[in-house]
């Protein structure tokens, strides 16, 4: 068990520069009616880097939470565009915003965000106080733009939530925290979506499709049930956001209802790991999230790699 914690940050970042479907109809062979009949989205944003993206969407979650950087125990940084390869980019973010304590990049691809935020709480289990947690991705770095079949879906992005250790009940007995989680893999499906080396994405969208509506279900099932919770009892979905499809049949499956259900890529496409916290801080900014309220949130990415978390929230 993990002990109670509360969210008392969370900001986000997008690059300026909007590219909208019209702007892709001049230069690949597709149509705006084609790319939200099949995925939702209609604009995303592109540029910067992920040290700069994930700089900003940290320092807006600390002053938030009015935390002073030294008083950060942990940065974890969820992302699967790493500015270069060696040093880990979490180390840039570190510096910049001058924080204390440690900091790691975790790739676990559009699942990435929800592997990072159960390290966090790990990390205060073992004693951490305060946790940055960032998700963070520039995937139109690695998007070969003259591919209609990936160009459309795949965008730039961060957001970042502080959690922080508090008194009190534990999760399981009505506190804040983390209830449950569940994270898996199959590794023999990595070669559904991969980019080598100096490479663009390359992706099989109908097999994953398909995976990837079983392993969100699956895996959310999973989380519910380690947390002895009902589905008519989770206040809001922050599933991963890949194509509202995906999200739909999901939620169809799962019996959970759009208006308790977080979508943003019709404004983002798909920002890998950071597509869940910006659908959460999206959800917190219009105020579908009260202190109490049970959150489910889900991922799936390459790898094929998934994970879901039941956490009662608390500000
Ligand atoms: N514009 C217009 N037509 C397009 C197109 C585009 N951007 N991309 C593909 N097409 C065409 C295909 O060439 C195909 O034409 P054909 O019937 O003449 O062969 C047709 O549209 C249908 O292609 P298909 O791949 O079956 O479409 P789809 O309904 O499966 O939608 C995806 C394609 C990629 C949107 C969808 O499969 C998907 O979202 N998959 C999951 C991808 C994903 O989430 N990846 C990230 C995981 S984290």
């Amino acid at each position: 068990m993990t002990p109670p914690a509360v969210f008392t940050g969370w900001g986000s970042a997008l690059p300026s520069t909007i590219v909208t479907n019209r702007d892709l109809e001049q230069r690949l062979d597709t149509s705006d009616a084609w790319i939200v009949e099949r995925t939702g989205i209609r604009e995303r944003h592109v540029g910067g880097t992920v040290a700069d993206l994930a700089t900003e969407a940290a320092r807006n979650a600390l002053e938030q939470a009015g935390t002073r950087p030294e008083d950060v125990d942990m940065l974890i940084l969820a992302t699967t565009t790493p500015d270069e390869t060696v040093p880990h980019t979490s180390s840039i973010v570190h510096h910049r915003l001058g924080l204390g304590g440690g900091a790691m990049d975790v790739n676990g691809a559009c699942a990435g965000f929800v592997y990072a935020l159960v390290a966090a709480y790990g990390s205060l289990a073992v004693g951490a106080r305060r946790v940055l947690v960032v998700g963070a991705d520039c995937l139109s770095r690695i998007t070969d733009w003259d591919d209609r079949s990936t160009a459309v879906i795949f965008a730039d992005g961060a957001a970042a939530v502080l959690i922080e250790a508090t008194g009190g009940a534990d999760p399981l007995h009505g506190g804040p925290g983390l209830l449950s989680h569940d994270l898996g893999i199959d590794g023999s499906a990595h070669d559904l979506l991969y980019c080598p080396h100096g490479g663009t994405l390359a992706m099989d969208g109908r097999e994953i499709f398909r995976r990837a509506v079983r392993a969100t279900v699956e895996s959310a099932t999973m989380a519910l049930s380690r947390a002895k919770v009902a589905v008519e009892e989770i206040a809001l979905f922050v599933p991963h956001q890949a194509n509202l499809r995906i999200i739909e049949a999901s939620c169809a499956r799962l019996g959970i209802p759009p208006q308790r259900t977080a979508v943003v890529l019709d404004r983002t496409g798909n920002t890998s790991a950071a597509s869940i916290p910006l659908a959460l801080c999206d959800a917190l900014g219009t105020e579908r999230i009260a202190d109490g309220d049970l959150l489910l949130l889900s991922g799936f990415g390459a790898g094929m790699s998934w994970a879901s978390a039941v956490v009662r929230w608390a500000s």
